[in-house]
């Protein structure tokens, strides 16, 4: 506790979840200096009412509460793009600053919603969006500011790494590390956002327009499930020294002009620091044209560190209030257009029933679009009728690719569609 002699900022709180909670605890516990929580709001507020908050916080059901309230920031915890984006909406037009852990808000109204704060001289801050308790943006709108951002990488969802983590330690099926996922509390009973890409895709086009300064349609980031990943993947995998990870990628062109986005399943090496992402951690990895590659790592979920984050926001924002400089508006108004055709070496698997000439056809799809093979990798001990093989790939395009493995599709030895990944050195 300090005894700062400037104004205290009074605070209001939508959404008394499981980050709202340890929102009010952080307040609630002295450590905080200068701030003072005045309101909560809550659905069906009564059942949610609990003893160790201030007795002097006023708990609401209603958002004209908050609106027409003294609050100078509110706090958005309640998640989900409707009904928020309204409730955000009216906070910043009746002149108070804004801090939420809201992705999907973010991602989809983001540079609105800070156009709109703007107008109104107020802030909108949403660190806990991004990779949890990891300070992320803010070492990209700050500590990186002085380089020109081109790359980031992250390992964003922790269902996923979760999830790939258990079918490559205790060779779990996907269904079966999905249901320990589930149980673990890792997973939503509708696990589709998290498996199938759109969280990190959401936290990507975050990344992407605060720290590559290019912000980009959520739905123009093309994403790949993890669900057909096999346990064999795993195996073929460790053959090359890595293992898999659901991977999130931007990247910008030397014009500057190319967005490059996607997310999707990728070979990581087994003893880099992406290899030994598992359960809640996060991990994001910038490169910048002066400074090189940067790395950041920890806590991406869970209560408190999001929380942490949270309260930093609020502080900063304090700062602002009562008269040291703030942040410039992060996210510029233009939308770039995305492509998602790295180029990478790739890992592709076949599971097949096994006959003579099954390899020469697949090389020669490969030459015909201009891709080299590296190597071709075969495990023993698998039936003839459901054999599968792994063929690494030199550096190529993923549409080459796509071509490529469009025309072996279409033969009937195929037990299960060839699978690609492509490889992170
Ligand atoms: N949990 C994490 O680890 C984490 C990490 C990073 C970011 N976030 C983000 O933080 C936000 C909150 O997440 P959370 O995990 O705290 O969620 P949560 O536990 O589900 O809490 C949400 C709270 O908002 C209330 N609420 C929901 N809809 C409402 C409505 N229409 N009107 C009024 N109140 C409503 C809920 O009340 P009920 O009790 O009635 O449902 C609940 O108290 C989300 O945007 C999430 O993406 C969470």
């Amino acid at each position: 506790m300090t005894n700062d002699p400037r104004p205290t900022i009074t605070l209001a709180l939508l959404g008394f979840g499981t980050v709202g909670q340890s929102v009010v605890r952080i307040l609630a516990i002295g450590d905080v200096a200068g701030v003072v929580l005045t309101h909560i709001f809550n659905r069906q507020v009564a059942r949610k009412r609990a003893d160790w908050v201030p007795s002097t916080v006023q708990w609401t059901e209603s958002i004209d509460d908050i609106v027409n309230s003294d609050a100078d920031i509110v706090i958005e915890v309640v998640g989900g793009v409707n009904p928020t984006a309204e409730w955000v909406r009216r906070a910043l037009e009746a002149g108070k600053s804004v801090v939420t852990a809201n992705k999907q808000l973010i991602a989809h109204q983001g540079s609105d919603l800070l156009a709109l704060a703007q107008s109104k001289g107020v802030e909108l801050r949403f660190e806990a969006s991004v990779a949890g308790g990891i300070p992320v943006l803010r070492a990209l709108q700050e500590g990186l500011s002085g380089d020109r951002l081109v790359e980031v990488r992250g390992i964003l969802n922790g269902t996923c790494a979760y999830i790939l983590s258990r079918m490559q330690k205790h060779g779990a099926s996907f269904a079966d590390a999905l249901r320990e996922a589930q149980q673990a509390g890792y997973a939503e009973a509708d696990p589709t956002e998290d498996v199938d890409g759109a969280d990190a895709a959401a936290k990507l086009a975050i990344i992407s327009a605060v720290g590559l300064r290019r912000p980009v349609k959520v739905r123009d980031i093309a994403t790949r499930s993890i669900r057909p990943i096999e346990t064999v993947d795993f195996e073929y995998a460790k053959e090359l020294g890595c293992t898999i990870r659901q991977i999130a990628r931007a990247s910008i062109d030397d014009g500057g002009d190319r967005v490059f986005a996607a997310v999707r399943p990728a070979l990581v090496q087994l003893a880099s620091a992406f290899g030994q992402i598992e359960g809640s951690q996060n991990i994001v990895s910038v490169r910048g044209v002066h400074g090189g590659e940067t790395t950041f790592s920890g806590s991406g979920a869970g209560g408190g560190p999001t929380a942490v984050a949270v309260v930093s926001d609020v502080l900063s924002i304090r700062r602002t209030l009562v008269g040291a400089p703030g942040l410039a508006t992060p996210m510029a108004r233009q939308i770039y257009p995305v492509s998602s055709d790295f180029v990478a070496p790739h890992y592709v698997r076949f599971i097949v029933n096994d006959k003579p000439g099954i390899l020469a056809q697949v090389t020669s799809a490969y030459s015909k679009f201009g891709i080299n093979i590296d190597g071709v990798l075969q495990l023993p001990r698998f039936r003839k009728d459901r054999l599968p093989f792994v063929t690494t790939l030199e550096e190529c395009a993923e549409s080459m690719l796509d071509k490529a493995l469009a025309e072996v599709a279409r033969s009937d030895y195929h037990v299960q569609p060839p699978l690609a990944l492509p490889i992170f050195a």
